[in-house]
């Protein structure tokens, strides 16, 4: 039974800007390990959560706690340690493939590095690099396919411990059958780790534990895919198309 990775927001309310509130009141609770799906149209604040979480801006009202204790009570390094994450932009730095990996998890082996893009099904595309790991990345991955970059984002939050994994967007630009491809890995990133995914694609979003739907900041609905299916309203709607 897992310890550690639990994440509660309460009653959060936030903006941008002085004015605009984009998340209203939002409560969610998420038990270590546990899937949790946020789903709804663009600009409804999926990003916008995640995004918290992780203390990129400050909240306007309510809190967040990660294992009971207020985000703003701790140290960047160490939430930036806690959370993994495979963003809708991908961030790579101008360096070798092994080192953009690597940066998940510093003290990692080049046997891990490789264990990783192999979980990322990144392995062969980089073997396939004139200098393979070696290679030295342009400016955040310039020389990379879009696809090829989310790849290497994937094997850099397989290779971190981190108990938290955020998932926005994170297979959105590798083709269909790479995504097919792709699905053990993925599995076996969140295996063991508290997870926030957004998907475009509900396919991939309908085993959570739980799915909450966003419409303009305020949730709308939450329950199982099998639980909001049966309500018929907004969640029913998307998936239906
Ligand atoms: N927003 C903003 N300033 C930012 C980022 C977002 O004002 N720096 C606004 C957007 O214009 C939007 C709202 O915040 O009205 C929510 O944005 P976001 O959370 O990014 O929406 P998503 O649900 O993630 O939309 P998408 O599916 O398009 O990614
Ligand atoms: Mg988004």
């Amino acid at each position: 039974r897992l310890i550690k990775g639990e994440v509660v927001l309460k009653n959060v309310t936030f903006g941008y800007v002085p004015g605009k509130v984009v998340l209203k009141n939002i409560n969610v609770t998420a038990k270590p390990g546990q899937k949790i799906a946020f789903v709804g149209s663009t600009g409804a604040g999926k990003t916008t959560i995640t995004n918290l979480i992780n203390r990129f801006y400050e909240i306007d009202e309510g809190e967040i706690l990660i294992d009971g204790i207020n985000i703003k009570n701790i140290k960047k390094d160490s939430l930036r340690s806690n959370i993994a994450m495979v963003l809708q932009d991908t961030h790579l730095f101008s360096g070798t493939v092994r080192e953009n990996i690597r940066y998940g998890r510093l003290d990692a082996t080049d046997e891990e590095v490789i264990e990783a893009a192999k979980i990322a099904c990144a392995h062969s595309f980089i073997e396939r690099l004139p200098q393979g790991y070696d290679t030295v990345l342009e400016g955040d991955g310039a020389n990379l396919s879009q696809g090829e970059r989310q790849l290497l984002n994937i094997a850099r939050a397989a290779i971190s411990k981190a108990p938290i994994l955020i998932l926005d967007e994170a297979t959105s630009s590798v083709d269909t059958r790479t995504e097919k491809y792709i699905e053990r890995g993925m599995d076996q990133l969140m295996k063991n780790r508290t997870t926030f995914v957004i998907a475009h694609r509900l396919s991939t979003v309908r085993n959570a534990d739980l799915i909450i739907v966003l419409e303009h900041g305020e949730i709308i609905e939450q329950g199982t895919h099998e639980e909001l299916l049966a309500l018929g309203g907004r969640y029913y709607q998307l998936y239906t198309g």
